[in-house]
């Protein structure tokens, strides 16, 4: 990964800007623009989200590409240049806004995601995952917050700015692809070969989140992440566990055995090496995590856990943004059906992911624990380990002028102070568009910590959708003057 020179300096509170009479006038414009279509606003996004765009499931791949298809046709019916690639894996959306001919206006790009996580367990959800329902405050559906809502909520900006005939202070280009939820590579491939028209000031990603709406959030890194999986074999089948039980090791307990070893008593990972590029958080950085506002028994209780554990000397907030882990993501030996069944499996086996910090480097730390499984792998057992995806970590400093820009545009749409975070999900494009267009990634992140992302009855709360396009709009305003 790309340590970026961050200077870490005291961020100052964002201050009120002095804004011309005609500026405020069309912000003025902006405002009462989105306020009187928030009834169609949420009726389109109900239509996006109508589309089972599953993109880890081949039976959805139709859904996929029409999903795609509806997201260009309705940029295209407000005035914005679309263009659908066909890239091999799922198609990717970009969506141009008109430009002028020499343009000297800065270029953004807004990055999203319009693939959602498969919605299993379906008996789980009080609504089904693909007719978005209103209840309360809140849309529920798969996608709503995780990705289609956020970005939607900044092409509704876009929309406001065309539609009264605003000045768009610079020139945007929506980069919306199909495959991030399975860690797809054809959008890196995509950024390469379009490298020229990419070319681009910053880019601008909505797919994290937000504390709560007294606390709007600028993300300023974001954890990599490595997947694999091990498979430990014994016998050449399932045996009689009568028979042979006890004069052979069992698969399920040697996986268990070995596994266990991953971790330590205090939480820590223990592979010797894995915590050698990791970069400490500094005081300043611990200082604005603890802004967030926190309550052990109410976080108890948004995840449903008896106690919480983690990582000795950090907190939970620490543990989850800035610390690296070791979890198993799946777990499989042996009979998993109705009643009982006396054997001793062949195999065992599970799937892995890590999640990494700046400065650590995902395939040398696959290396690393794929060398240290196989060290420790008993000799009762053949061990197989499979490589998977992998995606750096990303840190930006949150104190330059685009960071500003981004803080001051959160503010004016949330009335409150911003908190600098660090988030623990990955977003595996964000390094590629520092390491192949050179630029910062600013992440506005408008998800509420009970969205549910990834999990069943995933919602958007509305009042974040509107407020997220206010914010928008007032972002390209304030990126252009920065
Ligand atoms: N939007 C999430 C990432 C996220 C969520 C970041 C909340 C910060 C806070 C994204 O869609 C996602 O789920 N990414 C995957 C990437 C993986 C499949 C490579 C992830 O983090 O598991
Ligand atoms: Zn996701």
């Amino acid at each position: 990964g790309i340590l970026h020179g961050i200077i870490w300096r005291q961020g100052e509170p964002t201050r009120p800007s002095c804004l011309s009479k005609r500026r405020l006038l069309s912000m003025k414009q902006l405002k009462k623009y989105i306020d009187t279509n928030r009834q169609r606003f949420i009726a389109e996004l109900i239509e996006y989200l109508r589309f089972p765009s599953v993109s880890a499931q081949s039976a959805h791949n139709k859904d996929m590409a029409a999903c795609a298809r509806w997201l260009a046709n309705h940029a295209r019916s407000f005035g914005l240049k679309p263009r659908v690639y066909k890239s091999g894996g799922h198609p990717i959306v970009t969506i141009a806004t008109p430009r002028k001919r020499n343009s000297t206006r800065p270029h953004f790009l807004v990055y999203g995601h319009y693939d959602v996580q498969p919605p299993e367990p379906l008996e789980l959800w009080d609504s089904p995952p693909f007719e978005p329902t209103l209840r309360g405050r809140n849309l529920f559906a798969r996608g709503a917050s995780d990705n289609k809502g956020q970005h939607f909520a900044h092409l509704k900006a876009v929309e406001a700015y065309l539609k009264t005939d605003t000045e768009l202070p610079c020139d945007l280009t929506f980069v919306v692809e199909g495959e991030e939820e399975v860690g797809g590579e054809a959008l890196v491939g995509f950024l390469k070969q379009n490298k020229r028209e990419l070319k681009c000031d910053g880019v601008v990603v909505s797919d994290t989140g937000m504390p709560d709406l007294k606390h709007p959030a600028l993300t300023y890194a974001l954890r990599g992440v490595a997947a694999l999986e091990v498979k430990l074999t014994g016998p050449d089948r399932d045996l009689h566990s009568g028979i042979y039980g006890g004069s052979v090791e069992n698969p399920a307990m040697a996986l268990s055995k070995l596994l266990g070893r991953m971790i330590n008593k205090n939480g820590s990972i223990n592979l010797p090496g894995f915590y050698d590029d990791v970069v400490k958080l500094t005081a300043y950085e611990r200082r604005q995590l603890a802004r967030v506002p926190y309550s052990e028994a109410k976080y108890k209780k948004l995840l449903g856990v008896k106690a919480l554990f983690g990582e000795k000397g950090f907190t939970p907030n620490e543990q989850r943004c800035a610390r690296p882990t070791f979890e198993i993501n799946g777990l499989t030996s042996g009979y998993q059906g109705e009643g009982s069944k006396t054997i001793v499996p062949s195999s065992a086996s599970a799937k892995i992911t890590m999640r990494l910090v700046p400065n650590q480097n995902p395939q040398k730390i696959l290396r690393l624990v794929a060398r240290q499984l196989k060290a420790l792998c008993p000799p009762t057992m053949r061990i197989e380990v499979e490589l998977g995806h992998a995606a750096d970590p990303y840190i930006v400093s949150p104190t330059g002028p685009l960071a500003k820009a981004s803080l001051k545009s959160l503010k004016a749409a949330f009335g409150h102070e911003p908190v600098l975070l660090r988030e623990g999900g990955s977003i595996p494009i964000v390094e590629h568009f520092a390491r192949i267009l050179k630029v910062n990634t600013y992440l506005l992140g408008l998800a509420l910590p009970d969205d549910n992302l990834h999990s069943p009855n995933e919602k958007i709360d509305l009042e974040v959708f509107m407020r997220g396009i206010w914010m928008s709009a007032n972002l390209w305003t304030n990126l252009a003057e920065a």
